[in-house]
Parts: C-alpha cells; structure tokens; sequence
C-alpha cells in the first residue's frame, strides 16, 4: 500500500496511553501504538519487555489499569458484551504457544471457532477447513492428522489456518517464525506477505525475526521500558539513534552488518 499517503483515520488499531501491570510489576506504561489497514506491522522489543501483553490486551484476554484501546475505531470496554464479540469475530490470532488443541485433528482444530459463531453443516464445515488448509499450502491429508504428528512448520501453518477460520480482517501473530529454519522461516514470511496482499489483512506480528522485520513488515513498532519509543519504516529504525535500536538494528546479528561484512 501507499505508506506515504496514510490519514491516522486508517488507524484499525489505536492504542493510547496504555498501563498494564500484575502485583507491583508494571508492563506497559502509557504506551501508545497505532496499527494502519492494510499494513504488515512488526512489533519488537527484548525478551518480557511485554509484546504478548500487548497483543493480549489489545485482544481483551488481559485487563488494562489505564488508557485507551480501540479497534475499528470502537472501544472495546465501552461496548455491550454482543457488540464485543461481533467485533472479535472479525480478528484470528495466532498465539506464541500455537496452541492447537491435542486431541482434535487438524480438522476438528480449524472449525473450532467457527462452531463457536456460525451454524452450519458438517460438510460446509469441513469444506471451509478444507479450504483454509489450502490457503496456507497444506495439502487435504493433513486434516486428518493430529497435531503431534505434525512438523513445527506444519503446526506453525495449521495455527494460521485457525487464526484465518471466520475471515478475519486483522490477524494477531505471536512469533510466527520462532522455531523454523531460516528456509522454513522465510516461506511462512512469503505466505503472511501473500494472504496479506490476496486477502487485504491488516497484521500486527510480534517477532525477533530480523529477516521477517526487513522482508515482510510495511513498519515497525519498538516497546523499550513499557513504551512504544519508535513507530516506522525500516528506514526510520536504521537511523535513530536511540542505543536500544542501534544495538539492535546495527548490532552483531543484524543485516546491516552482514552486508559489511559481505555476507
Ligand atoms: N499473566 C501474567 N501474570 C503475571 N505476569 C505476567 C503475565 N503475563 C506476562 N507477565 C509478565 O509480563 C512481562 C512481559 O511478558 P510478555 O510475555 O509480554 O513478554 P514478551 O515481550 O512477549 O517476551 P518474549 O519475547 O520472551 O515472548 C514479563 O515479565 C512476564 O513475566
Ligand atoms: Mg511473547
């Protein structure tokens, strides 16, 4: 999409001056975030500095102390129990634990949700889950697997199936890539960029993934001490000079310095 010509009205999620804390230990300071339509969000920072509990209580699962969420410009703690759920209806997420449930198949997995909003026949069913399956190049043999006999990749990919279920328009990915190969990493990158462009996604992806943050995301987002201190493009991150993100764009494992060093 155009990243230039973006009016903060496209802002699907906003979010302002968010705390989040359990006990005494304080997450999420005040953090403000804006998530664009359209766009492939990649969302950094060190390992507990709090990415999960943002996406969690961006998706309501953890309750904020203070600020503002919005999604689709509603905010969701201010809306009526059917009106929250007409809305999660229209986000799938994939968690960092994938999470399928072990003693359904991949089947009986991918219509979960589904059974939980519509009603409809086990054929339709299974067509829809065959489908999805299709979607995230699986072929229809997989559906009859259980998730124990299943690659990390493969799991990786059924997860995505579930968070793409009920057709969501915002797709939630905790560390999608943690656990591939570089190859099986940078394939399941290709498949987000492409479901994204096909599909018109809006994706907010937590990841370490250097390669995924150059490759796949449209921007960037940085939490450091509970704080989102940068949003932008790529470019934006290789120029600050703020030593969280030089450390991390320009540091030993960064792309920026495999390419000086002609790697
Ligand atoms: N349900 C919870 N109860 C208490 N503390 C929690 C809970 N969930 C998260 N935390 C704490 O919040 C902090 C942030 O956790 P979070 O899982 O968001 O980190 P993260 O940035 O996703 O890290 P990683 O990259 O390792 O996944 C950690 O100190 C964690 O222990
Ligand atoms: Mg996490």
């Amino acid at each position: 999409m155009a990243k230039a010509a973006r009016a903060s009205a496209d802002a699907v999620i906003r979010v302002r001056d968010l705390t989040v804390g359990f006990g005494d230990h304080t997450v999420l300071k005040e953090a403000d975030l804006d998530v664009y339509r359209g766009e492939i969000l990649g969302f950094v920072g060190g390992s507990g500095s709090g990415k999960s509990v943002m996406l969690r209580t961006i998706i309501g699962l953890l309750p904020k102390r203070a600020g503002k969420i919005e999604v689709f410009g509603t905010d969701l703690s201010a809306v009526e129990e059917e009106e929250r759920q007409a809305i999660e209806r229209r986000w799938g997420v994939l968690f960092q634990n994938g999470a399928l449930f072990s003693s359904l198949t991949v089947l009986e997995n991918l219509q979960f949700p589904v059974r939980e909003y519509l009603d409809l026949s086990q054929r339709l069913l299974d067509e829809l889950a065959m489908a999805k399956l299709e979607m995230v190049g699986l072929g229809p043999d997989v559906g009859y697997k259980y998730p124990s006999e299943l690659s990390g990749g493969m799991t990786k990919r059924v997860a995505l199936a579930r968070a793409l279920a009920l057709d969501p328009e915002i797709v939630f990915l905790d560390e999608p890539t943690s656990g591939l190969d570089p190859i099986g990493a940078g394939d399941f990158d290709n498949l987000i960029s492409t479901l994204q462009r096909t599909l018109g996604l809006t994706v907010f992806m937590v990841t370490h993934d250097l390669d995924s943050l150059h490759t796949v995301c449209d921007r960037i987002a940085v939490l450091v001490d509970g704080k989102v201190i940068e949003q932008g493009p790529m470019e934006t991150m290789l120029a600050s000079q703020h030593p969280w993100l030089k450390s991390y764009f320009h540091g030993k494992r960064s792309r920026v310095n495999e390419k000086r060093r002609g790697g």
